[in-house]
């Protein structure tokens, strides 16, 4: 099992990055997958073709409200991380053929939350043991971090935008993550569809992390996610897909072909 988080300033394409890694390991069969929508714009169901709300599919912030908020933290004798592992399952999972998905949702109510945190944390590290990628969409902003519901990830990714603040908020994003104990193995950078071919250099020399390549410019994913389509199913030649296969293989997501005997 492996975890990618996907992270980035407001607009560099995280979320449509998130849905053709997705659509390129459903495409080379290295399922199941668990996506991850941590943003509370919740964009992400629609760039995968999903309406959470006409599935009657509850987001994570209002299973941990009406579990430990509404109904008091203490009432019945389980263990309150299993009690929300129960429920996420139960309402909280959008469970598809090639993939599954959950949303953290925006109704996070003022307040400590502090059990419900390390509840959700317990939770989702056992409830992600059962697939082959975990990939998790995080908004811009980095309050996410300090939360530590991902406390442990394989991949950190940050895509870079146009400007010279991404640089910034990569490497804030790196100390914050340090700084909190987040326990991963790589932090990684990717160019976004925006970012200038000639800052590849100053992105690959920055410390501790990695430069693995640009998402290109797509017109196709433009087109979609502007009528608000989904991105996936599209044509693996496209400019984005082969871009995206391109910095996954880099990054060593290569796909193990399936081989005809191990079913003889
Ligand atoms: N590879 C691409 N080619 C062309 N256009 C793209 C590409 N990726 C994203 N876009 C355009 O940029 C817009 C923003 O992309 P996306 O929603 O993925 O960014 P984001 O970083 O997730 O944004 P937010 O910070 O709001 O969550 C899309 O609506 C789309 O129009
Ligand atoms: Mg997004």
């Amino acid at each position: 099992m492996k975890t990618l988080v996907i992270m980035g300033r407001g607009g560099t394409g995280k979320t449509s990055f998130v849905s053709l890694i997705a659509d390129y390991f459903i495409r080379t069969e290295q399922t199941p997958l668990l996506l991850v929508d941590l943003d509370p714009d919740q964009s992400l169901g629609e760039m995968i073709g999903v309406d959470l709300q006409e599935e009657g599919i509850k987001s994570i912030a209002e299973l941990i409200e009406e579990t430990f908020i509404e109904r008091g933290g203490t009432t019945i004798g389980v263990p309150p991380s299993e009690r929300i592992e129960h429920r996420i399952w139960e309402e909280g999972m959008y469970e598809g053929e090639k993939f599954d998905f959950i949303a953290i949702g925006t109704k996070w109510v003022e307040g400590c939350y502090c059990m419900p945190d390390a509840a959700l944390r317990d939770a989702l590290s056992r409830l992600i043991k059962q697939y082959r990628y975990v990939i998790i969409d995080a908004p811009g902003g980095l309050e996410h971090l300090n939360r530590r519901v991902t406390a442990q990830v394989n991949d950190i990714i940050d895509v870079l935008g146009p400007s010279a603040k991404s640089f910034a908020h990569l490497e804030r994003a790196k100390k914050i993550a340090d700084e909190c104990g987040i326990h991963y193995e790589r932090f990684i950078s990717v160019g976004g569809y925006l970012f200038p071919e000639n800052l590849a250099e100053r992105a690959s020399a920055i410390p501790d992390t990695r430069y693995f390549g640009k998402i290109a410019y797509d017109e196709e994913v433009s087109r979609r996610t502007i009528v608000g389509e989904s991105i996936f199913g599209i044509a693996p030649d496209c400019p984005g897909p082969v871009s995206v296969e391109k910095i996954l293989t880099k990054a060593g997501y290569t796909n193990f072909p399936i081989r005809n005997d191990q079913h003889k």
